[in-house]
């Protein structure tokens, strides 16, 4: 099963469950009351007839309309006594009735022309909390990615605006089958990671999976299952093979070695492979990454990455110093 299937599974099963349990509460406070108000308790007997008394109106021949005008006025009345009793007690007339978290699907995630609103949320937040980027997609996103800071030249101005609006119209338009690969390259405190998480916060709104972490983490992952006892583990390595989407950060800050390198091959090559989408940020040049890595790993970046060019000042110094520094 997909881990998006898993996800989804497991939502259907807490929405059950919390349906379950409204209505199990329901029934509590009903209990409660037709101990404490035996009145209400004929009450409520008598008012669990009414199905009967309509099938028996439908069914018995003779004015049907005339029948179930007569069960509905009969109904209302014996509501009306019951909240009245209610009241006199010191209780909300709605006590014993269902209270659901969403009133409108009653919990069950659906309305008749799809998923509930509710449901999507859910759904989302899955999506946020499994992507492994924490705090960060909530703060990091295309609205508050400003390009006044990277104005040291018109171009490099222009370059980034092309950039970002790319990224972003292929977070915006991804759909089940979309394949494209980005290089984040550039110097520290460009906005790589920024520009990452926004993509990932837009397509995870799209309702698909997407996947972060730093290659440290990454690598770590594969060497922990591979050699220690597993303690630990953020993923399951298969995760970074699976994911639809996999953000990579931080190429290039690990310790590498041939275990590492042989997994990172794996990982990119195998994604090629199914034509699923990966995103790596680095620091390092291409030349730096065939250096560090090996030809089989660099020509397939270079040959199926587009990349994207960072240039200018660390705006997180931008941020404490002030751009003109
Ligand atoms: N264009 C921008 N507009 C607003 N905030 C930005 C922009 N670029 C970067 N930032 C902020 O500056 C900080 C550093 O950016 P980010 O982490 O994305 O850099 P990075 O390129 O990933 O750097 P590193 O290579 O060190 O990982 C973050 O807090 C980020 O939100
Ligand atoms: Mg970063
Ligand atoms: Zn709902």
């Amino acid at each position: 099963m997909s881990y998006q299937k898993e996800t989804y599974v497991r939502i259907k099963a807490e929405f059950s469950k919390k349906y379950l349990e409204a209505q199990r509460r329901a029934q509590m406070r009903r209990a409660e009351l037709h101990a404490q108000l035996p009145e209400v308790a004929e009450l409520d007997r008598r008012l669990s007839m009414t199905g009967m008394e309509i099938m028996d109106a439908l069914t018995s021949g003779g004015n049907t309309e005339a029948k179930l005008a007569e069960v509905k006025v009969r109904n209302e009345q014996l509501q009306r006594e019951r909240a009245k009793i209610l009241r006199a007690n010191g209780y909300d007339e709605n006590y014993s009735d269902v209270h659901y978290e969403c009133e409108k699907c009653g919990d069950s995630g659906y309305l008749e022309h799809g998923m509930c609103d509710c449901m999507k949320r859910a759904l989302t937040e899955a999506g946020y909390e499994a992507s492994g980027l924490g705090g960060l997609i909530r703060t990091q996103s295309f609205e508050n990615f400003s390009l006044d800071y990277y104005t040291s030249t018109v171009e490099s101005r222009e370059r980034i605006e092309r950039s970002v609006l790319s990224l972003r119209r292929f977070a915006e338009q991804f759909e089940e089958d979309t394949y494209k690969n980005f290089l984040l390259v550039g110097g520290t405190g460009l906005g790589k990671t920024h520009l990452s998480t926004a993509m990932a916060k837009t397509i995870i709104d799209r309702g698909h999976d997407v996947l972060y972490v730093t290659a440290l983490g990454m690598l770590g992952d594969f060497e922990a299952k591979r050699f220690g006892d597993g303690v630990g583990v953020r993923n399951d390595p298969m995760r970074y093979t699976d994911a639809q989407v996999l953000i990579i950060d931080d190429l290039g800050t690990e310790v590498n070695n041939q275990f590492t390198t042989a997994c990172l091959y794996d990982v990119i090559n195998h994604r090629i492979n199914q034509r699923k989408t990966t995103v790596i940020n680095t620091n390092l040049s291409v030349r730096d990454i065939e250096a560090r890595y090996g030809e089989r790993i660099a020509s397939r970046i270079l040959g199926e990455y587009v990349p994207i060019l960072f240039e200018g000042k660390d705006v997180r110094r931008q941020k404490i110093f002030g751009k003109k520094k």
